[in-house]
């Protein structure tokens, strides 16, 4: 019998290992395929009304298992904000920057995402309050294969989350912005152009 019990707990470590490495080889082949993508040409977007509130807390519900792993908080605000864009893609650049968050959070920290109308677009942001971003890490920030330190559990890191993520709200016509103090947390904030502007960076 305890033979058994031992068995079923190594088993089950091991499990564990298998599916945290199918989850890194599964972020892996989506970020290279992403990034073939990107370096073929224009991203292609599919432009549809929609709330980035739902896309947010759809990102959140997704980052909750690796936030608890991890002991880190995770809150949302987002009231509707509605923008013409790719939910898929916009969930993508969420999902990274809510994972880069957690990432580098250690417990007790918390990572709070917002979806707000700002004056000169539709904004969500990610902020945490990690070690931040070290001035050569933020010198090259959105280019492929830049990468820091490894997560505060040891997590690995491809560095091309923020190269695709960049691309992507490019090819909304938007831009990404970064406040970060090396030891202070960070704070990404993905701006949108109001509708007009989508309309004349990507016509029908
Ligand atoms: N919230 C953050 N706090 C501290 N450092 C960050 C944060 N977000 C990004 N970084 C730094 O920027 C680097 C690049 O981030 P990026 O998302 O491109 O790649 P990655 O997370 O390392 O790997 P992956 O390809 O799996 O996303 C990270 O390795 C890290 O050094
Ligand atoms: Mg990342």
């Amino acid at each position: 019998m305890t033979e058994e019990k031992s068995l079923s707990e190594r088993m089950i470590t091991s499990l564990q290992a298998i599916r945290e490495s199918a989850t890194f080889m599964n972020n892996l082949i989506e970020e290279v395929l992403a990034l073939a993508v990107a370096d073929a040409g224009d991203i292609k977007v599919i432009r549809q009304r929609l709330n980035l509130a739902t896309v947010a807390r759809k990102a959140v519900d997704i980052g909750v298992v690796a936030a608890e792993k991890k002991q880190v908080g995770l809150s949302v605000d987002a009231p509707p904000v509605w923008v013409e864009g790719d939910a898929v893609k916009i969930e993508q650049v969420l999902n990274n920057l809510i994972g880069n968050a957690i990432k580098f959070s250690k417990a007790g920290d918390v990572v709070t995402v917002l979806v707000w109308e700002g004056d000169d677009g539709k904004r969500l942001s990610v902020s945490d309050q990690g070690a931040g971003i070290s001035a050569d890490v933020m010198a090259n920030l959105f280019k492929p294969f830049v990468k820091g330190k490894t997560g505060t559990a040891g997590e690995r890191s491809n560095g091309l989350g923020l190269y695709i993520c960049s691309r992507i709200i490019e090819a909304h016509g938007g831009r990404i912005e970064v406040d970060s103090k090396n030891g202070q947390g960070a704070t990404f904030t993905v701006v949108f152009p109001d509708s007009r502007a989508v309309e004349r960076v990507s016509p029908e």
